[in-house]
């Protein structure tokens, strides 16, 4: 995510604050440069410790052109069999979006868009309304949130689901001027804080959260949006239950709910997940700075005085406070006092969602570990166990996965989450191409009473403490996750940390201006294992071969930097999306990578697909199963003022929407 400052342009991302105090002990511990994954494959120690007994590994070695379009179900290979053939575009600067030539973008359910009730018509007010123009907070509840991000597209039935489904999108957060005023501007303008309502409080609160949408081909073969009785808002205040060890416990029990079972709304939700048993995955990020802490801006202001040590250090270091939509100004709710110090421990987890049933009640799936949650990528492993990979996204934290105990399907026939009892690992990338799954589970190893973990549920409310003690490697902000679907090849996009003062092996370079992208293969091809062997796929940037190269590894035509979204589509192309700065200041842009199509420098093939609009990041990625339509979200346009996007012919206000693009001949996108 990135926040509008104004005229100044020089985002203040609250990611970019570290909240990590121990992150001087690992650089510490990680002084040596890195081994490639390449030279410690060929140095045979990597034989010995059983991690050349698969078939995953030998795809990286020497003869990694393999074939594509065969052998795996019937992939969509290009001319010659590499992955990617479309003809790559140039870096954007505009306020439209770009796609190579054959390929047609077309906007979709931008924020607002009425989707249920009584179908409430957009209203964006004017420049002249002032503050809480347009439409009503009720009217915003149903209608679609804002800043689209995640999504899944899930088909409605076997024989018609390339051509109608349920698209389930995110609303990552609001830009609050636009919420309340819909007018076009120049310059983007905050609100002021002493001018909030409780409507305007509460309709921020409702273009929040996440979106059910059906929609189908049309007559034309457009998508439409469905009135359908399976639409559906969730917002910041839609009850949500809480499931797994910390449900109940007494780190999450407040007035409203002494039981500590029943949380209110959902809110940052960033990336995404699926599951092989059809329900949506939600990931709240960044929560933390929707509360305010009562006091906070007193002289003298000390937590420790105020919380008691132990609610202190776990505000502390998820970095609660600051009240930044300023929801604290007319909802008790977010206003953490010494009395009701627990409402932020009810956030910070993944969200399962039934789409299909629109009264089933969410779920808060604490088992999953309490984080800056980015997305869920869920992997059905040996045994049929699932796991989920997961990132934490602040500068300096952690990647992590979820094991379920048993297979899935037994454990859901039993009436039991394969979500709820399982076993949570945090990732330590060692200098020589090595890692380390370390278990976060009570009584093991550091996590124990004595050092501040009473129980599971402590773990796992304190998630990022426990992963401190266990010895985790600090990341330049892991957001994605993904998996190849042909390898098991594991894929995390570390987008930049300009605070990084001291290298690692997996995060090589300092004050990390532009990203880059580590991957990693699991011991055996067994995604339960607890070794891993990784290297880095790529360093983003201004080009190897441009002026100045600033450490990247990719070609200058390709030039990229903040990969956040990431998705291995079926026949193993990699989708990259951009969220920051980009070289030669150009919009954020959508990328695709061919894994096994290396150069003579041992680079992945890398093409521009599309290019977004002015001030907007480009996220979320879903296909229907035929892969011949693309969504991805374009969110927050204008942000910093100077958009119009979508160009509506009613509106210049710029809405986050989704963008369909379908390849003109009817073709396998990315071909
Ligand atoms: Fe919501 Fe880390 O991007
Ligand atoms: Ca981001
Ligand atoms: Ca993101």
């Amino acid at each position: 995510m990135s926040v509008a400052t104004g005229s100044a342009g020089n985002a203040l991302d609250p990611d970019d604050f570290p909240s990590n105090p121990s992150t001087a002990r690992h650089f510490n511990e990680l002084v040596e440069a890195r081994l490639s994954r390449r030279s410690v494959l060929t140095g045979g120690m990597l034989a010995a410790a059983g991690f050349l007994t698969t078939s995953v590994v030998g795809t990286r070695t020497a003869a990694a052109r393999t074939p594509h379009g065969g052998g795996h179900g019937g992939g969509h290979g290009g001319p010659g069999g590499a992955l990617l053939g479309f003809q790559p575009i140039g870096p954007g600067t505009g306020d439209d979006v770009v796609v190579p030539p054959g390929y047609t973008a077309r906007p979709f359910i931008p924020w607002g868009t009425p989707l249920l009730g009584s179908l409430p018509a957009f209203v964006p007010g004017s420049r002249d309304a002032g503050v809480a123009g347009g439409n009503t907070a009720e009217e915003q509840g149903q209608q679609v949130g804002m800043h689209h991000d995640g999504m899944t597209y899930f088909p409605i039935d076997h024989e018609h689901g390339d051509e109608h489904g349920l698209l389930v999108v995110n609303h990552e957060y609001t830009d609050e001027y636009y919420l309340h005023t819909g007018a076009y501007v120049e310059e983007y303008t905050e609100v002021a804080r002493d001018s909030y309502t409780q409507e305007m409080v509460r309709k921020s609160q409702n273009a929040h959260g996440v979106s059910v949408a059906e929609i189908r081909k049309g007559h034309h073969g457009e998508w439409e949006l469905v009135n359908s009785p399976l639409n559906r808002r969730i917002t910041a205040n839609t009850p949500i239950q809480l499931a797994g060890p910390v449900a109940g416990d007494r780190l999450v029990t407040t007035d409203r709910d002494p039981s500590g079972t029943t949380a209110l709304g959902t809110m940052n939700n960033c990336a995404n997940g699926e599951t092989p048993w059809g329900t949506y995955l939600t990931c709240e990020e960044n929560f933390n700075g929707y509360f305010a802490l009562e006091g906070e801006d007193a002289p003298g202001f000390d937590p420790a005085q105020v919380f008691g040590p132990e609610d202190a250090q776990l505000l502390d270091r998820y970095g609660v406070g600051g009240d930044r939509f300023n929801w604290a100004t007319n909802d008790r709710r977010f206003v953490v006092s010494p009395r009701e110090p627990h409402e932020p421990n009810r956030f910070g987890w993944v969200v399962e969602i039934d789409p299909f049933d629109p009264r089933s009640r969410p779920v808060k799936r604490t088992a999953l570990g309490r984080l800056k949650h980015e997305d869920a990528t869920v992997h059905v492993t040996k045994g049929g166990r699932v796991v989920v990979y997961m990132g934490d996204d602040e500068v300096n934290e952690y990647v992590y996965k979820f094991v379920s105990a048993r297979n899935w399907q037994s454990m859901r026939a039993q009436g039991k989450s394969p979500l709820d009892e399982g076993t949570l690992y945090v990732a330590r990338f060692d200098e020589n191409g090595t890692g380390v799954w370390l278990p976060l589970v009570h009584g093991q190893g550091p996590l124990t009473a004595a050092n501040g973990f009473a129980s599971q549920a402590d773990v796992l409310v304190k998630t990022r403490l426990a992963a401190d003690a266990l010895g985790a490697t600090p990341m330049d902000r892991p957001e994605w996750t993904a998996v190849d679907p042909r390898t098991g090849t594991v894929y995390v996009t570390l987008t930049n940390n300009t605070r990084r003062t001291a290298a690692n092996a997996a995060n090589p370079r300092v004050a990390n201006k532009w990203g880059h992208i580590v991957r990693w293969d699991e011991q055996g091809g067994d995604h339960r294992a607890t070794s891993f062997v990784w290297d880095i796929f790529l360093l983003a940037g201004p080009g190897r071969d441009s002026a100045t190269p600033e450490g990247s590894t990719i070609l200058a035509e390709d030039a990229f930097g903040s990969p956040d979204g990431l998705w291995l589509d079926p026949d193993s192309r990699v989708w990259i999306q951009t969220d920051g700065s980009q070289p030669g200041a150009a919009n954020n842009q959508m990328l695709a990578a061919d894994p096994y199509l290396v150069d003579d420098a041992g680079q992945p093939e890398v093409r521009r697909f599309l290019t977004g609009v002015i001030g907007c990041e480009v996220t979320g990625i879903a296909m229907t199963p035929d892969q011949r339509t693309l969504f991805i979200n374009l969110q927050h346009p204008g942000e910093d003022g100077g958009s119009s996007w979508p160009h509506d012919d009613e509106f210049t206000t710029p809405r986050s929407a989704t963008v369909v693009v379908t390849k003109d001949d009817g073709g396998v996108i990315g071909t």
